[in-house]
């Protein structure tokens, strides 16, 4: 898989679409602070997955952390099970440290699922003992605990395990601020998603569908299955096939590829329809040549999208497909399969016993 860098994770470039996912998340917020150094006695501690130096995988180090204080307008979490994406080795990797304001020691992870454990004096809506899932903006979920704000967390699906909805966050947003802020998908509209069996396109499939979408989706051979399970009214296996044989006049495209499969979507998409990139911004002059409409998606924390996918994930219409549980000191294999861009829907780390009800 070929990937346009950082890009929609950074900056956020949108054409001709609402200014909703215009404000976008920046990469100074990402990386997640541990202060070892500021340890003492008093201090509790945390088991955690934590980065000292910039790298690959192998930097990570499991070890025990001061654990992190809420601010005024803060939650703390105890922590029972984190999600795992791409995300996660590109802010590890510190090639775009000084674009993204990341700092060191670093933790990972990006989505969790957990129990709130107290709240800044500021906090309103959330209380100790509420089981929420989200996406803390700045990271740090590979942790016993973490800390968020009101805005990155929404009530935990109830008809999910801590494990399950520690899969959705991130995965499940970008999806939905892609098809429903950015496309507004109608129903009877066909969207073309690529890699529709991967952490984000296995929500995508799922909300078109749940939006009376026709869906075209694509993923290798061993991910055909999974495809039609989700809801995909065509599944193209790009090793076999070109896309743009079956794909035709789309109304949108959804792409988390890249490279030549961004090029060669453009002139699937029918005049007026819009291709959407999560990697790449689309090029001005191929959407002017095809009269389309084009958007880098950049996802960005809510907290009543999250409730709008906890809502939609209760009635039965999505569900996440974690295909790999991993006990929080597997941080490094969790890093690997991230950095594989193949994985089939979601691998999540457990970092706690799911509670009893
Ligand atoms: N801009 C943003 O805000 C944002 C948000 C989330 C993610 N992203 C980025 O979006 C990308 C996807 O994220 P993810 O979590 O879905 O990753 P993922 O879980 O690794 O899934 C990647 C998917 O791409 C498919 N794929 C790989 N090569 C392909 C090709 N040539 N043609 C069609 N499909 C192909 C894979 O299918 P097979 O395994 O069957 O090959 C898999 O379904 C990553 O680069 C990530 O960094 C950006």
């Amino acid at each position: 898989m070929e990937i346009d860098d950082i890009f929609g994770y950074a900056k956020l470039s949108v054409m001709q679409i609402s200014s909703r996912v215009v404000a976008i998340l920046s990469l100074t917020t990402l990386g997640h602070l541990a202060s070892p150094d500021a340890r003492s006695d008093e201090t509790p501690m945390m088991k955690a997955i934590v980065a000292h130096e910039y790298g690959g995988p192998e930097v990570l180090k499991f070890e025990e952390v001061p654990r992190p204080e809420p601010k005024e307008n803060e939650a703390l979490v105890r922590v029972i099970a984190s999600g795992v994406n791409p995300a996660d080795p590109l802010t590890l990797s510190g090639k775009y440290a000084r674009e993204f304001g990341t700092h060191l020691p670093l933790i990972p992870g990006y989505d969790i699922a957990g129990i709130v454990e107290k709240t800044g004096v500021k906090v309103t809506k959330l209380k100790g003992g509420d089981a929420i899932y989200g996406y803390p903006t700045f990271g740090g979920g590979w942790a016993e605990y973490d800390t968020v704000t009101e805005g990155e967390v929404a009530a935990k699906p109830a008809s999910l395990s801590f494990t399950e909805a520690a899969a959705v966050p991130m995965g499940a947003l970008t999806a939905w601020q892609a098809l429903v802020d950015v496309a507004q998908l109608q129903p009877g509209q066909t969207i073309l998603i690529h890699g529709g069996s991967g952490g984000v396109g296995s929500f995508a499939v799922q909300i078109a569908k749940a939006r009376g979408a026709r869906i075209i989706a694509t993923a290798s051979t061993a991910n055909q299955d999974l495809l039609k399970q989700l809801g995909a009214d065509v599944a193209i296996d790009y090793t076999k096939t070109r896309f743009e044989e079956i794909a035709k006049d789309v109304d949108a495209v959804l792409d988390p590829v890249g490279k030549e499969t961004l090029a060669r979507s453009y002139g699937v998409v029918k005049k007026g329809g819009i291709v959407m990139s999560l990697v790449a911004r689309p090029d001005p002059v191929e959407l002017k040549k095809h009269g389309i409409r084009g958007a880098g998606i950049s996802v960005h924390p809510d907290a009543e999208d999250l409730a709008e996918i906890a809502h939609l994930i209760d009635a039965g219409k999505i569900k996440p497909v974690v295909t790999k549980v991993l006990p929080l000191s597997e941080g490094i294999a969790a890093q690997q399969q991230a950095e594989t861009h193949h994985t089939r829907g979601k691998v999540v780390l457990r970092i706690a016993d799911e509670p009893r009800n």
